[in-house]
């Protein structure tokens, strides 16, 4: 595991664009799982405008969507779809035969997961995920007790992301139930990119990195990847020593 640490979110969201810049220079053709969530997000439009600007050239990657939220979607603010075309792919321009998203809307449920499955397979396996962390311990809708062989499925949604997901959608209901990739797709990837800013992440990140590796704590389980990259500010680095 390697785990860097930046002064600010702003500096943590350049390095992470250019660090995804290299990747997609370096590997056209490979599979991007991206995380829609607060954390990401300015890093994903460096990279856009990257691509817009012409210096890499994201229509020759593939994407899949890490998670959403069952029965919201894309016209619903907060829901992963909107936050992923607004402020990445159609920002970038990319061109939608090269995404593959859950729809929280659409009820076959397990028709979308064999779909997201499928799409992996095809594309042999993940080639690198950016993936944020719950105040739980979550990745993707991973809620604790996910153990690392679980594959792409619908989740019940633990009692901490139904709470801290009123941030995503203020004076709405927030839903009960998320669909993601599973822990084996995250695990089988070739390179994970885990993100996490302010102060508020520093207590999980520190549980997650250097107390035991638990299904309590999905993100503990990354370790398990040799090439797990954590890409942190220095909030929520907290006053663990890396
Ligand atoms: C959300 C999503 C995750 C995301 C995580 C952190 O609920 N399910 O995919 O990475 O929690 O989100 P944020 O970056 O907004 O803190």
């Amino acid at each position: 595991m390697n785990t860097w640490v930046y002064s600010t979110a702003e500096v943590l969201a350049g390095e992470t664009a250019k660090r995804l810049a290299e990747y997609v220079q370096a590997n056209p053709g490979k599979l991007l799982c991206l995380a829609a969530g607060d954390t990401p997000l300015q890093a994903y439009g460096h990279l856009a405008d990257f691509h817009r600007d012409g210096r890499i050239d994201l229509n020759a990657m593939w994407f899949v969507g890490l998670d959403e939220w069952v029965g919201i979607g894309y016209e619903t603010p907060g829901s992963c779809r909107q936050v992923m075309f607004d402020g990445f792919y159609d920002r970038a321009g990319i061109d939608h035969s090269r995404i593959l998203a859950f729809d929280g809307r659409n009820p076959d449920i397990d028709g979308q997961c064999m779909a997201v499955s499928r799409w992996i397979a095809e594309k042999g396996v993940i080639g690198l995920t950016v993936l944020g962390i719950g105040m739980n311990g979550h990745v993707g809708f991973n809620e604790p007790g996910s153990l690392a062989d679980d594959t792409v499925r619908i989740v019940p949604l633990d009692a901490t992301t139904t709470s801290v997901g009123q941030k995503y959608f203020p004076g709405g209901v927030v839903p009960t139930r998320g669909i993601t990739v599973g822990m084996r797709e995250l695990l089988a990837a070739n390179q994970i990119l885990m993100m996490a800013s302010g102060n508020r992440k520093a207590p999980i990140v520190q549980r997650a990195l250097s107390a035991e590796v638990t299904p309590e704590i999905p993100a503990s389980l990354l370790r398990a990847n040799g090439t797990l990259t954590v890409l942190l500010d220095e909030a929520a680095a907290g006053n663990t020593l890396f």
